[in-house]
């Protein structure tokens, strides 16, 4: 008698993009051209360590989902097509350029290949913290006064509020953001502004600081399915310089520095207008799947929007976007898979869904 085969349902094929970062990589080289100047120390904060890949790869999988590792390079538009993916869920920061996180979500759209998470122009627009602001004062969101000094401009001009915050206009995971980022006269900012116009090569965005309590909203889901989950509060334990900043270090080194409070203790009607707002800025700014939004509230509790992430980072145990949830009852891989599910569901791909 002949042998039937038993196969399995075929499970959701996902492919994973992302860009690793130097020391999570085989080579060092992206195909860039070697710079003369050499990189600053955070040069690659925004990329992820393979071990997120691979929390997000074993959640995907204790799904039943089979899944592929994208690496995001020159070689992508060919593993795309070898691949051949169902969906992707897409943590690619991109390559280079003010518009390197739309290179993907674009790529993808290119070939028609669905995925999670915001698409190129929400991406392109949210990673320019200025246009963003610019956008979202037009809805009436509170944000900090700002101006930005171009590239190419030679000398301060106009009227600044200090203290001020410097801080590149397209980086995220706080890159350029230091314990000397809060300048107090205009000297201090002229040559904070020079250095870091060279090391971090793009435009440099000068705000009022605002002192306060700092907090961070984590969003999923869709249209009538959004989402907000109760603010994270971070607060402050130790300072690294006379201000309060969650920069680069106070991020690597957080727990030395900030505890996190999640529901953070704050009136309700405070509390309602910050997921309300974050709400909002999400919804204007078509944001799919997932965002976490930055907000302080100055002591005589005004609430200003810092900036949105739509590609907020998803390192287990260290992002906050994945520490939101979990306060919040949402295990990491339940995280994981509501994203997917989001996407699923936008996409008419609602047969997977099922498999929850
Ligand atoms: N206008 C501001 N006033 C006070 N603190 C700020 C301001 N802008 C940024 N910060 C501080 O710097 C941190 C990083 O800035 P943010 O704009 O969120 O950049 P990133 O995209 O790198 O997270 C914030 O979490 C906050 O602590
Ligand atoms: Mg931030």
């Amino acid at each position: 008698m002949e042998k039937r085969e038993i196969t399995e349902p075929p499970g959701l094929h996902v492919g994973i993009t992302y860009n690793l970062k130097k020391s999570s990589r085989d080579e060092k080289s992206d195909g860039q051209p070697d710079d003369l100047e050499p990189d600053p120390p955070d040069s690659d904060a925004e990329y992820d360590d393979i071990t997120t890949v691979l929390a997000i790869k074993a959640a995907l999988e204790s799904k039943n989902c089979r899944v592929s590792l994208l690496e995001v390079n020159k070689d992508l538009p060919v593993k795309l097509m070898e691949d051949k993916p169902d969906i992707v869920f897409n943590i690619a920061e991109g390559i280079g350029g003010r518009g390197r996180e739309s290179e993907v979500p674009a790529l993808l759209d290119l070939y028609g290949i669905p995925y999670t998470g915001s698409d190129e122009t929400t991406l392109c627009i949210a990673l320019d913290k200025a246009l963003t602001k610019r956008i979202l004062t037009s809805y009436h969101i509170k944000t900090p006064k700002y101006q930005v000094i171009k590239k190419e401009q030679k000398e301060l001009a106009g009227n600044f509020h200090f203290p001020a915050i410097v801080k590149p206009n397209a980086e995220g995971s706080s890159k350029g953001i230091s314990d000397v980022s809060v300048v107090t006269n205009r000297r201090e900012l002229q040559n904070l502004v020079s250095r870091d116009l060279k090391l971090y090569k793009q435009d440099m965005l000068v705000e009022e600081y605002i002192s306060g309590r700092e907090f961070t909203v984590g969003i999923f889901g869709n249209g009538d399915d959004v989402h907000v989950f109760s603010p994270m509060e971070v607060c402050y334990i130790k300072k690294e310089g006379q201000y309060n900043v969650y920069s680069y270090n106070v991020k690597r080194n957080y727990k030395d520095y900030v505890r996190y409070k999640c529901p953070a203790d704050i009136p309700k009607h405070i509390e309602t207008e910050m997921m309300n707002t974050a709400r909002k800025i999400y919804e204007v700014l078509s944001c799919r799947d997932f965002a976490r939004i930055d907000f302080r509230l100055s002591p005589d509790e005004e609430l200003y929007f810092i900036e949105i992430n739509p590609l907020p980072g998803l390192a287990p145990g260290y992002s906050d976007f994945p520490m939101i949830a979990e306060f919040n009852g949402m295990s990491y891989d339940s995280l994981i898979w509501n994203v997917l599910k989001s996407a699923l569901q936008r996409f008419g791909m609602e047969s997977y869904v099922g498999k929850d």
